[in-house]
């Protein structure tokens, strides 16, 4: 630690994650007594404002990495694969928000209201989950917690700036050349057009699998984070176009029996879920509303009429804020409270 805070990396500082990252530690008054922005070769030199003072963005080096407490790490999966056990040997704690060490058993997944206590002895690398999955996970938590759960079947509704700002780009750039009339230019980052259609298919085909990496997580990533492998998880994730703001239809089928005035009771006091539940009022979550927010946003909650078991419910959070960047730097706040930042990491 020095001075009155720590020196702080943050990794893809010019990202859609990484600079909401910068915004949320100086929102939140997180103790930063240095802040190190890096990205790759294309920023680098570049001057970011923040808090008042210009940082120059920097490449990652093994001089540059020394003295570092914190690393916030949203740069890529081979980015992280490269130097996060660089800068863990250099001596920082890394909060990860690729996909990369998110399954590694050595690794605690954390969400910071579902479990925290997964931090206890960690080795120097927490990963942060995917989007869907950690807007998913606060609000299934306490049903989890009163009712266990037997099995999920979940459609996401994923925003465009789940991929990073190219994709935005590509939105923007469609939607005003078709509202003009105009020629539409090729698509560059999805294999269809976006603007105004649905592609039934968020992230990509790992080779012979029928299932997305992005539906993959959602299974995967949930167990993990809840401890039980035993949940049934069905999973199909669309990407709408939509800026910011993932939504899902989550069927919840419960292990003991819960009705749905239970469940609305559960997500109002559960932390970081608001419910927005009055459906004759036109009330539930939507993305426009969630969007640079950071709770994760629950309604249109009912049993499910073919199951008298499970329940039905839409959940809609910011992809960039509860689904990245909030959790990541809710996660360095756990480790600075909880005395596990500058426990000396054991690799
Ligand atoms: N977007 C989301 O909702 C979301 C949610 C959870 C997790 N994530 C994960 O977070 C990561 C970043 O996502 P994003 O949406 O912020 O992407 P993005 O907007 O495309 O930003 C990527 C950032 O990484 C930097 N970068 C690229 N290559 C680098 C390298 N070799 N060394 C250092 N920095 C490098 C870029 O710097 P330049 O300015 O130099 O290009 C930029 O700052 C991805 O792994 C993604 O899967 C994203």
């Amino acid at each position: 630690m020095a001075g009155d805070g720590y020196k702080v990396g943050v990794l893809g500082a010019t990202g859609l994650v990484g600079s909401t990252i910068l915004e949320l530690l100086a929102a939140r008054g997180f103790p930063v007594a240095e802040l190190v922005p890096f990205t790759s070769e294309r920023s680098a030199g570049k001057e970011i404002e923040w808090e008042g003072k210009a940082l120059t963005c920097r490449v990652l080096s093994e001089e540059a990495i020394q003295g570092l407490d914190l690393v916030l790490s949203s740069a890529g999966g081979s980015v992280s694969a490269e130097w996060t056990p660089r800068l863990v040997e250099a001596g920082a704690t890394v909060v990860d928000n690729t996909s990369y060490w998110r399954m590694h058993d050595d690794v605690p997944l954390v969400v910071s209201e579902v479990n925290p206590d997964a931090l206890q002895g960690h080795h120097g690398i927490i990963a942060n989950p995917n989007c869907s999955t950690m807007q998913m996970v606060v609000a299934l938590k306490p049903l989890y917690d009163a009712a266990g759960i037997e099995r999920l079947v979940i459609s996401t509704y994923q925003a465009v700036s789940g991929t990073g700002k190219a994709a935005i780009d590509e939105l923007r750039t469609q939607a005003q050349a078709l509202v003009a009339g105009n020629v539409m230019p090729e698509p560059q980052i999805y294999p269809h057009q976006i603007a105004f259609n649905v592609l039934a298919h968020a992230g990509s085909f790992p080779d012979g699998d029928d299932h997305t990496d992005e539906e993959r997580k959602l299974i995967n990533e949930t167990r993990k984070i809840l401890g039980d492998p035993g949940i049934k998880v069905s999973a199909t994730c669309v990407r709408v176009p939509v800026v910011t703001g993932h939504s899902e239809a989550v069927n919840v089928e419960t292990r003991e029996p819960l009705d749905p005035e239970r469940a609305r009771e559960l997500l109002a006091a559960a932390p970081g879920v608001t419910v927005v539940d009055d459906p004759a009022g036109a009330s539930y979550p939507m993305a426009v509303d969630a969007a640079g927010k950071d709770d994760v946003y629950v309604g249109r909650i009912r049993r499910d009429a073919g199951n008298d078991r499970a329940l039905d419910m839409w959940i809609v959070s910011d992809n960039l804020r509860k689904g990245a960047a909030t959790n990541a730097v809710q996660v360095a706040e756990l480790l600075v409270e909880r005395g596990f930042l500058l426990a000396k990491p054991q690799v």
